[in-house]
């Protein structure tokens, strides 16, 4: 079952989802979103696809061959999150180490390893959250944070919003700036909905209005969350965030990224290789179902922005924090990740 996030937080329909197909489809339309949840339900898509052909008596050939074609599949739904890539090649090898054994079996483990993977997340999370904390010496903090990396955007607790947590449970939170991250809203829909839900005390502004309250003393860190990040420690997140980098360099206020190491790439060297995923600009032009420019304007959609490594403090991870942030910190740091 998917909770249907386009719905948030005015309706809560829960999604059933029965095979690969339907998984793929729930995160092209954004249904499910978040860089570690779509690796999960890319996961567990594959797993219901495995169950369904084993139930239908496929022999162990066409079976290979038909997973094979599933999580290529799984791999087309969206390019910049790279724990998506990340979770189907853990598949793909769980598929590989199983091949001696009949497609009921192997339908097992994968079901397995999509749960393991799921688990996995939450500790994750957790460890990210207790890293976070420890780089905060002062109560009554006041964050700032960019699109939704929450429950909501992993599989529990969250990234960003996993590190926030801890501040709060350790009582060195005083409230959360939620910017409302256009067009799609990630913050206003999302971030707002869990904070509420905790009992965390926020404020939900416009992304423009970021810059203003760093003027006015009043952000005393920025923690955002990551789709991929190169191994010098580019780090593309939901587009707004290079901006609010730029802005919290220029009022000195430090700008932590929080991301599992399965968000690191170190196969690629910097950010210019990070594919960037555009979207329908009718997002844009409009806002909730409402024509909001003239007709016939033309837009553009980037969903995500490539903050340069120089621009980040540190990166918290569940091995800990990378800081300084360098490519051999971050080899160093995630080095005994399982990959
Ligand atoms: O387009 P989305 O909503 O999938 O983008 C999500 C983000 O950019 C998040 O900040 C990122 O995935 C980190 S989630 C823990």
């Amino acid at each position: 079952m998917v909770l249907d996030q386009r719905l948030l937080p005015n309706r809560q329909d829960w999604v059933e989802c029965t095979d690969a197909n339907q998984v793929a489809n729930a995160i092209v339309t954004m249904q499910v979103r978040g860089a570690p949840a779509i690796g999960a339900a890319a996961a567990y898509g594959a797993a219901l696809q495995a169950k369904k052909l084993a139930d239908q008596g496929i022999s162990g050939e066409q079976f290979g061959q038909a997973m094979a074609d599933t999580l290529n599949a799984l791999g087309k739904t969206r390019p910049t999150a790279v724990n998506l890539f990340w979770a189907i090649s853990r598949m793909e090898r769980k598929l590989a180490e199983t091949s001696g054994l009949k497609p009921a079996g192997q339908a097992a483990s994968l079901a397995a390893e999509a749960e393991a993977i799921a688990e996995e997340d939450v500790l994750v999370n957790r460890r990210i959250g207790q890293h976070g904390t420890s780089l905060f010496t002062q109560d009554h903090n006041r964050i700032l944070t960019h699109c939704n990396t929450g429950s909501l955007a992993t599989v529990e607790y969250g990234t960003a919003l996993g590190v926030i947590r801890a501040l709060a449970d350790a009582s060195k939170l005083a409230s959360v700036w939620v910017d409302e991250t256009r067009p799609y809203l990630q913050g206003a829909r999302l971030t707002a909905f869990e904070l509420a839900e905790d009992g965390i005390p926020y404020t939900l502004i416009t992304d423009s209005m970021a810059g203003h309250f760093m003027h006015a003393g009043q952000v005393d860190a920025v923690i955002v969350g990551a789709d991929r990040i190169a191994a010098n420690g580019d780090t593309a997140n939901k587009i707004g965030t290079y901006s609010l980098a730029v802005l919290a360099k220029y009022h000195r206020v430090p700008f932590y990224v929080a991301a599992p190491s399965s968000t690191f790439d170190l196969n690629i060297a910097s950010g210019d290789q990070i594919p960037i995923e555009q979207r329908d600009p009718g997002e844009v032009t409009n806002l909730l179902g409402q024509s909001i420019a003239p007709p016939g304007t033309a837009a553009a959609h980037p969903a995500f922005d490539v903050t340069p490594h120089e621009l980040i403090a540190a990166i918290i991870t569940e091995f800990g924090v990378v800081q300084p942030l360098t490519k051999e910190m971050i080899a160093n740091t995630i080095g005994g990740r399982k990959s």
